[in-house]
């Protein structure tokens, strides 16, 4: 079995429209583009026979075959703000392209398989990374509708515009699942420095999302001086510099803040408020654990000497997975069908599979080599690494179903 690269690469052109601009992509989770890119997905998967359905947190379902315990393999097809056409989308165009590789080569699925498109991985308007398999395998944090992105519509609002009910607890996945695969881009350069096409995922790492809300006082920008003020925004910095200087001791930890607003913010008032988000990830829990202990330890030591408060809005908390060995062990020989000998490599980025995982799931991943870094316009994989990916999880999946 061969998956098509010419199909291939006019279906990532055509997704990679919705929401294009430029070589950018914006397609942020539960808004009308990504409903679109689900339809679109939609579109190849009933021409094939599937039968399609979304749930109650717009996650977008194909399935083949009858009831049973499903395969189910997929990806998001959100992005982040001005990101990359590959990140999630490749994950279900690689997706579709092996079903349809599997019944063009005539096999017959003997295990019903169900192709998935996940809803709003990136977060990137809640806060609620991996939104939509979370609230799948039912591990959404309390009040998590009630979240409001910067225009005050709340998650329930965004599932409401959308169809569905505004509920995503109702979005659970009961049917039982056999397996969960997903093909990602690598987003790092471990693969295109080793000149290898495609890698298998050995863990994911665990991570930490959450909201740093700093409160100072508001006061004139003339007629305060320096001595007196409670200075919530230069709290912060000092608390993110000491944030990138506690991960940066922690061997394979990493410590991000992505991004930050300051209340009332004007440039002639001392900011009396400053949320910032904070991205904690490491192999094991007892870094992240470390690291993050470090942080409020520093935080409370910056607050302390500014005269100032902060509290941590714990967004998400995803604990390090491993892969589940024999689907590992699949995707290294079916990659070795193909003649790449694949290297195992953790995932330093989250991904919808934690979920599976974390489910009980036997969940397992396949890295395409991808160039220009990740979320952003750059990030590149290119049409042959991205057909001898589909190849090989084709085969996989045939092994699984057929
Ligand atoms: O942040 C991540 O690792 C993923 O791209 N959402
Ligand atoms: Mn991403
Ligand atoms: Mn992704």
């Amino acid at each position: 079995m061969n998956a098509n690269k010419d199909r291939l690469a006019r279906r990532i052109a055509e997704l990679s429209a919705i929401g294009g601009h430029g070589d950018a992509v914006t397609r942020l989770g539960l808004t009308l583009a990504e409903a679109q890119a689900q339809e679109l997905v939609a579109s190849w998967l009933r021409a094939r026979g599937a039968a399609i359905r979304t749930d109650e947190a717009r996650n977008v379902y194909g399935r083949f075959g009858g009831p049973g315990p499903a395969v189910l393999v997929g990806s998001h097809l959100d992005s982040v703000p001005e990101g990359g056409r590959y990140d999630g989308a490749l994950g279900v165009l690689c997706a579709v392209e092996a079903v349809d590789t599997i019944l063009d080569a005539g096999r017959t699925l003997r295990r019903p398989l169900e192709v998935v498109g996940w809803c709003d991985e990136e977060g990137a308007r809640f806060g609620i990374g991996l939104f939509g398999s979370t609230a799948a395998f039912g591990r959404l944090p309390a009040k998590a509708a009630e979240r409001r992105d910067r225009d005050g519509i709340s998650i329930a609002d965004a599932l409401r515009a959308l169809g569905a009910s505004g509920d995503p607890e109702r979005a659970r996945y009961t049917d039982p699942l056999s397996a969960y695969l997903e093909l990602h881009i690598e987003q790092g350069p471990r693969l295109e420095t080793r000149g290898i096409p495609l890698g298998v995922v050995s863990d994911i790492v665990g991570i930490f999302h959450g909201l740093v809300r700093v409160t100072g006082r508001a006061d004139h920008a003339g007629a305060t001086v320096m001595g007196a003020r409670k200075d919530a925004l230069a709290g912060a910095a000092e608390m993110a510099l000491g944030l990138e200087r506690i991960a940066s001791a922690m061997i394979d930890a990493v410590g991000t803040v992505g991004e930050i607003a300051v209340r009332p913010g004007a440039k002639n008032v001392v900011p009396g408020q400053c949320t910032f988000s904070i991205d904690v990830r490491a192999p094991d829990q007892e870094r992240v654990d470390a690291v993050l202990r470090a942080f409020r330890v520093e935080a409370r030591r910056i607050c302390d000497a500014r005269g100032l408060t902060f509290l941590v809005d714990q967004l998400a908390s995803v604990p390090p997975v491993p892969m589940d060995a024999k689907l590992t062990d699949l995707f290294l020989r079916s990659a070795k069908a193909v003649g790449v000998d694949a290297p195992l490599l953790v995932s330093g980025a989250g991904h919808d599979t934690s979920n599976p995982a974390l489910g009980g799931v036997p969940s397992g991943m396949l890295f395409v080599r991808s160039t220009g870094g990740s979320h952003t316009p750059t990030e590149h994989a290119s049409v042959e690494d991205a057909t001898l990916g589909a190849t090989v999880l084709a085969i996989a999946l045939a092994e699984l179903c057929g």
